[in-house]
């Protein structure tokens, strides 16, 4: 017997009156309350507002339905008058006692159903995509969720569909993992899929149910999938770092829990832009082996009431059950003080979105490694930092000497050039305050610029491509010492080598960024038409 139902068949034997179930997944509810009604030996209905109210037998096939009874006040209302037991399923009834105009008196009745007790038994269940219940009842409609299908769930589904299709079945163990994360209907639609395409379902389907999951995931709109493409290698610097994922990444290998060890929980990346820190979430997950998971927390927000809790709680599913997983949380800042989307939204919304978040880090115990990445200190809750929600934070600053002579030579050997054919130790020199991602540019550029000469690359063309780049630590100065002092006292180096005094602002000419440069096409008028091109003076 599933743990949910059993749980579920738990509260209803305790003489629950009404439990809510928030689900995507209606046909799973269904059969659930199927086997309630099989259970109980009480018999149940379905109402919805399209359908009215049928019959629910045994086997979660509905009946006919009777339309007259749409309104869902009167089915409340009647279901509590009847005189003989009775279980009644509401699917997205929601939609009335969250936000329409007749919450307040679907929200009595909700109240008076939640009181029945005794004889005759009475049982009603709410079920829907979206979490919350009106203030009054919360006290007494108990709440759950189901968790998304595990192996066994999914070894079901795919035998059914191989049934279905006529097709031979081999459910191996990857292609099972390869539809976790999906709910039972999801995970129904890329088996069949599969199945039509390849005319079986065994190993060869599991490429094509992997994408599967990848286009249902970013359609959800709040996760995407990643394949990662990055290792450990393509990270320069950092030693600190890169030395405690190893270390801690061992919480997760075999004997770990039998040594007593718990599975980490995360990290933050606190620091300049361009150094790497997305950049480590991809090559951790690929370290480890575990799939990894970019949680877009600004896109959390919006849509109709409760729907913001709905995709938190759905994104934090997924992950949970994609695990061991990385989950990436990129400028959790943004997220978290409900930044870019506040305008139309009460205050209430973030902080119960952003509670859920903390909640769960704290609480979690699925194995979901959590890495967060932010770029401003004072945007981030004092709450997110306490220990417990993550193991450590880290720091990540501009790369030293030594780092950035790494980073040249990453992206080199990338561009399949031999780092030893570069004077590597005058480049580090000469891009003091230099970013990883400004490094990145400067090879490229250099590549562009001897390509155009018909040359090969040489030292030359990068020093030249250092010296017209102007780099982020010069304009950011001011932000940068705050941060670095900020996180002294805060939080680990991730660097075990002292950071390098900013370069000197010698007050020159400051070059125009490229997101900065003039719309050619936009008419102007002589006198503005005379000014410098490249160059504006500071
Ligand atoms: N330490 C590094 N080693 C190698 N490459 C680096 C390093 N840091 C940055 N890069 C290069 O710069 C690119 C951008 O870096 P990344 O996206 O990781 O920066 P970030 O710290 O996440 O910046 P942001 O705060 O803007 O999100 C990387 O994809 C990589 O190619
Ligand atoms: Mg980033």
């Amino acid at each position: 017997m599933p743990k949910f139902y059993q749980e579920l068949l738990a509260l209803a034997q305790s003489d629950a009156a009404a439990i809510q179930i928030v689900s995507h997944e209606w046909e799973r509810v269904r059969g659930f309350v199927a086997g309630l009604s099989r259970d109980l030996d009480i018999p149940a209905r379905v109402w919805s507002l399209s359908r009215g109210v049928a019959d629910l037998d045994e086997e979660a096939q509905v009946g006919q339905p009777d339309p007259s009874q749409s309104d869902p006040q009167e089915v409340l209302k009647s279901h509590c008058e009847d005189k003989k037991p009775a279980i009644l399923l509401m699917e997205d009834a929601h939609h009335f006692y969250l936000a329409s105009d007749r919450r307040h008196e679907v929200a009595r009745w909700l109240r008076e159903t939640a009181r029945l007790r005794g004889s005759p038994r009475k049982l009603l269940i709410l079920s829907g995509p979206v979490p919350g219940l009106p203030p009054e009842t919360v006290k007494e409609i108990p709440a759950l969720d189901v968790p998304l299908p595990d192996q066994e769930d999914l070894k079901e589904v795919c035998l059914s569909v191989a049934q279905e299709q006529a097709v031979e079945c081999d459910p191996v163990e990857p292609l099972l993992e390869a539809a976790r994360g999906l709910t039972v209907m999801e995970a129904r639609l890329a088996f069949a899929r599969a199945a039509h395409e390849k005319g079986r379902l065994g190993p060869e389907a599991i490429p094509l149910v992997a994408q599967e999951k990848s286009r249902v995931i970013k359609q959800s709109g709040v996760l995407e999938y990643f394949e990662p493409n990055a290792t450990m290698r393509d990270v320069g610097g950092l030693d600190n770092l890169k030395a405690w994922l190893d270390r801690r990444g061992r919480g997760f290998g075999h004997g770990a829990r039998e040594h007593g060890l718990e599975p980490p929980r995360g990290i933050v990346l606190l620091g300049i832009q361009g150094c790497g820190k997305s950049l480590i979430a991809k090559s951790v997950a690929a370290a480890w082996q575990f799939p990894l998971l970019r949680f877009d927390l600004g896109r959390v927000f919006g849509g109709v009431v409760g729907q913001s809790e709905g995709n938190m709680r759905l994104a934090l599913q997924v992950a949970e059950a994609l695990a061991p997983c990385v989950l990436w949380i990129d400028e959790i800042e943004k997220g978290l003080s409900g930044m870019g989307s506040s305008d139309q939204l009460d205050a209430g919304v973030s902080a119960r979105v952003g509670g859920t978040l903390l909640t769960w880090m704290q609480e979690k115990t699925a194995p979901v490694f959590t890495v967060a990445t932010a770029n401003r200190i004072e945007a981030l809750p004092p709450e997110l930092l306490r220990k417990g929600r993550f193991d450590e934070i880290f720091f990540v600053d501009l790369p030293t000497a030594d780092a950035r002579k790494e980073i040249l030579s990453i992206h080199l050997s990338k561009k399949k050039r031999t780092p030893k054919d570069f004077e590597l130790d005058r480049l580090a020199q000469e891009s003091l305050g230099f970013s990883g991602a400004e490094l990145e540019e400067a090879v490229r550029e250099a590549l562009f610029e001897s390509f155009a000469e018909g040359k090969e690359v040489t030292t030359e063309h990068i020093a030249r491509a250092i010296k017209a780049t102007y780099p982020l630590s010069r304009t950011m100065r001011d932000q940068i010492t705050q941060l670095r002092e900020w996180s002294l006292a805060r939080a680990r180096r991730a660097s075990s080598q002292e950071p390098e005094p900013l370069p000197q602002d010698t007050g020159g000419p400051v070059p125009i960024l490229r997101q900065e440069q003039r719309n050619p096409f936009v008419p102007r008028t002589s006198a503005a038409g005379t000014e410098d091109r490249g160059e504006r003076r500071k």
